[in-house]
């Protein structure tokens, strides 16, 4: 049975300048070879002066939309999936629907953390199948080194920029999503946050000397939960879609930590070519993650039109989600 919400064009941005873990050495206390053997990271990007979410957003939507074959003007909504908006308020997705020329679009920005970008295929997708909008655009985006604490060797050596964006679109000869699970458990909000900058705890001088507009993690505890809900939600989105590990063209999860996506992978009984794995060059890029590595699948012929995916992802919140999809 075709006739779904299908990404009809995928696109993605990262910075140029490339921050490696030698670089790193320079400035905390670490070592390329505890990075590389506790995470798998090599390099990640940061971004240049001048570029921000919005920037970034903005370059990998115009590939999506030429990909898709759609003009900015026609698009019906535009969600701006992030946890480093270009200020609190207005919504980096009105900046960008401004910047792109999508004169009709309704926009706002969508705050699940690294699992953003699933929330946001599945928000948009509601909008298409219930026909109300035809042309969707969803963007994931980060600039992660805003609130990286450069002092902390626990944290800093994880993340990066960058962007990935879809539009959104109904295809008569395509299934699109099959199953999608999303969860959060707002019981551990405090082993993954950034304390500071909201009206809990607004910036003041004191604010700042005590570090708190930084994004702050208990590694072990996110570890932990993000192999336990990763899997979950990846087998229950495989059985309601009715669709076997080995049916399953590319499995592209959430790009925080080899250890992670290794366990996953285990557990789903996935063979290790199945599995997309781009952190070693990008870090952790928060909700633009599963979106630069769905962009890389397509860009390098891995998936083609018609194989089925599993996109799987895990963030702060807690939030998590998988989604299992027709290209
Ligand atoms: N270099 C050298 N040593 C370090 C570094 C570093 N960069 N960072 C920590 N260490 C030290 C610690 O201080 C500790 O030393 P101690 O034993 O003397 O106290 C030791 O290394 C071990 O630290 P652990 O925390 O036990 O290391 P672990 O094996 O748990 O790895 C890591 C840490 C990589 C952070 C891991 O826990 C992890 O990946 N967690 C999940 C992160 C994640 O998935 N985030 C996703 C969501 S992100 C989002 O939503 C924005």
């Amino acid at each position: 049975m075709a006739d779904g919400c299908a990404i009809t064009g995928i696109g993605s941005y990262v910075p140029e300048r490339v921050l490696t873990n030698a670089d790193l050495e320079k400035i905390v206390d670490t070592t390329d070879d505890w990075i590389t053997s506790r995470t798998g990271i090599r390099e990640r990007r940061m971004a240049a002066e001048g570029e921000h979410t919005s920037t970034m957003g903005i370059a990998a939507a115009r590939i999506a939309l030429e990909r898709a074959d759609v003009d900015a003007a026609d698009l019906d909504l535009i969600i701006v999936a992030t946890i480093t908006p270009d200020m609190p308020f207005p919504a980096t997705a009105c900046i960008v629907q401004q910047e792109l020329g999508a004169t009709k679009a309704a926009a706002f920005d969508l705050e699940a953390a690294c699992t953003g970008f699933l929330y946001a295929l599945e928000i948009g997708r509601q909008f298409i199948d219930n026909a109300m909008y035809q042309n969707v655009l969803i963007i994931g985006a980060e600039k992660l080194s805003s609130i990286i604490d450069w002092k902390d060797r626990n944290t800093c050596v994880l993340f990066g920029d960058g962007a990935g964006a879809a539009v959104l679109q109904h295809r008569a000869d395509s299934r699109g999503v099959l199953a999608t699970r999303l969860g959060s458990d707002g019981g551990k909000a405090n082993i993954l946050a950034m304390p500071g900058g909201g009206c809990r705890q607004p910036a003041t001088i004191n604010s700042v000397n005590e570090r708190i507009h930084f994004l702050k993690m208990e590694g072990k505890e996110v570890f932990k939960n993000a192999v336990n809900a990763m899997t979950g939600a990846a087998k229950e989105v495989l059985e309601r879609s009715g669709v076997g590990m080995e049916d399953i063209k590319c499995v592209i999860p959430h790009q925080a930590n080899q250890r992670i996506i290794s366990a996953v992978g285990e557990r789903l009984g996935a063979r290790n070519d199945q599995v997309l794995v781009n952190l070693h060059k990008y870090g952790n890029t928060s909700a633009a993650s599963v979106a630069v590595a769905l962009d890389e699948a397509v860009s390098t012929g891995r998936i083609e039109r018609g194989d089925l995916i599993l996109i799987i992802a895990f963030g702060a919140g807690l939030t998590w989600g998988a989604t299992v999809l027709e290209w």
